[in-house]
C-alpha cells in the first residue's frame, strides 16, 4: 500500500482510461493482452504502457502479455473502486440535476444518498428515488449516513463557505464543478471538474490546426 502512494498524479490520470479498456475486453471474454495490442487499442506508445503499468508491480509477463482481469482488479483497487462511495449533490439546478439522472456513477460503486438545495420548488422533489432536502438538514444526514462525496454544483458564490462546513462534518472527497478554487485541510481531497477548461483546449486545437493547414497552403 506505501509503495502504490507514491504513483504520480499523471499516472493515476491515466488509469480510469486503462481501466475502462480493460473492462471493454473483459467483457469481449478477452484474457490475455500484450503491450503492444492494448497500444494498438488506446493509441497510446507501447513503452508508456509498459511504465504506466510497471508502477504497480510489473503485471505482465515477458512474451504472455498482461492478464486482463487481474490488472482490471489490481487498476480498480489502485483507484480505490473495490469500495463503495455515499454521495451527495448540492445544488440541485441544471447541473446537479444532470448528474442525478445519470447511472453510471452508481455501477462503480458510488451510490448517490441525498439531493440538496434551498430552492422551496425543489425541495421534496424526488430524483430516482432520491430526495432533494432543504440545505438545514445537510450537517445531520453527512454525519447520520457517512456520506463521503459531495457533488458541488451550486452558485460559485456560496461554494466556499458550504465546502469549508462540509470539511468540518467529516466529508472525505469534494467534486467541485464551480469555478472556485477550494483550499481546505489536507484530509478533504477536491477534484475540480471544468467542461469550459476542456472546451478552451479544444479552442487551442483547432486554431493551431488552421495555423498549419495556413501554413500548408503557402
Ligand atoms: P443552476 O442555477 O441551474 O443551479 C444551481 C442550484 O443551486 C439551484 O437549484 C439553486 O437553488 C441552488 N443553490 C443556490 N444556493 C445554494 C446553497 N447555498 N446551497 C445549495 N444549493 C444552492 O446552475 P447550474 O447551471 O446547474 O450551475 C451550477 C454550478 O455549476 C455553477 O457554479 C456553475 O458555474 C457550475 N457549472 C460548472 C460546469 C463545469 O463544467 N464545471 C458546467 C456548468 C455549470
Amino acid at each position: 500500500m506505501a509503495e502504490e502512494r507514491k504513483i504520480s498524479m499523471a499516472v493515476v490520470r491515466r488509469l480510469p482510461r486503462y481501466y475502462r479498456y480493460l473492462g471493454e475486453l473483459l467483457q469481449k471474454g478477452v484474457n490475455k493482452i500484450s503491450s503492444r495490442e492494448l497500444s494498438e487499442k488506446m493509441n497510446v506508445t507501447a513503452s508508456q504502457i509498459r511504465q504506466d503499468l510497471n508502477n504497480f508491480g510489473g503485471f505482465g509477463q515477458q512474451g504472455y502479455g498482461y492478464n486482463v482481469e487481474y490488472l482490471y482488479e489490481e487498476i480498480g483497487k489502485i483507484l480505490g473502486l473495490h469500495q463503495n462511495y455515499k454521495m451527495i449533490i448540492v445544488g440541485v439546478g441544471n447541473l446537479g440535476q444532470a448528474i442525478a439522472n445519470s447511472n453510471s456513477f452508481s455501477r462503480r460503486g458510488f451510490k448517490l444518498v441525498g439531493l440538496f438545495d434551498v430552492n422551496p420548488k425543489l425541495i421534496g422533489m424526488s430524483i430516482h428515488g432520491v430526495e432533494v432536502m432543504d440545505v438545514d438538514r445537510m450537517e445531520q444526514f453527512v454525519k447520520e449516513n457517512g456520506v463521503e462525496i459531495a457533488i458541488l454544483t451550486m452558485p460559485k458564490t456560496r461554494v466556499k463557505e458550504t465546502a469549508e462546513k462540509l470539511a468540518q462534518w467529516g466529508i472525505k472527497g469534494l467534486w467541485n464543478f464551480s469555478p472556485v478554487d477550494l483550499f481546505l485541510p489536507e484530509n478533504v481531497q477536491v477534484e475540480n471538474v471544468h467542461l469550459s477548461h476542456s472546451l478552451m483546449t479544444l479552442a487551442y486545437m483547432i486554431s493551431e490546426a488552421k495555423i498549419e493547414e495556413e501554413k500548408e497552403r503557402h
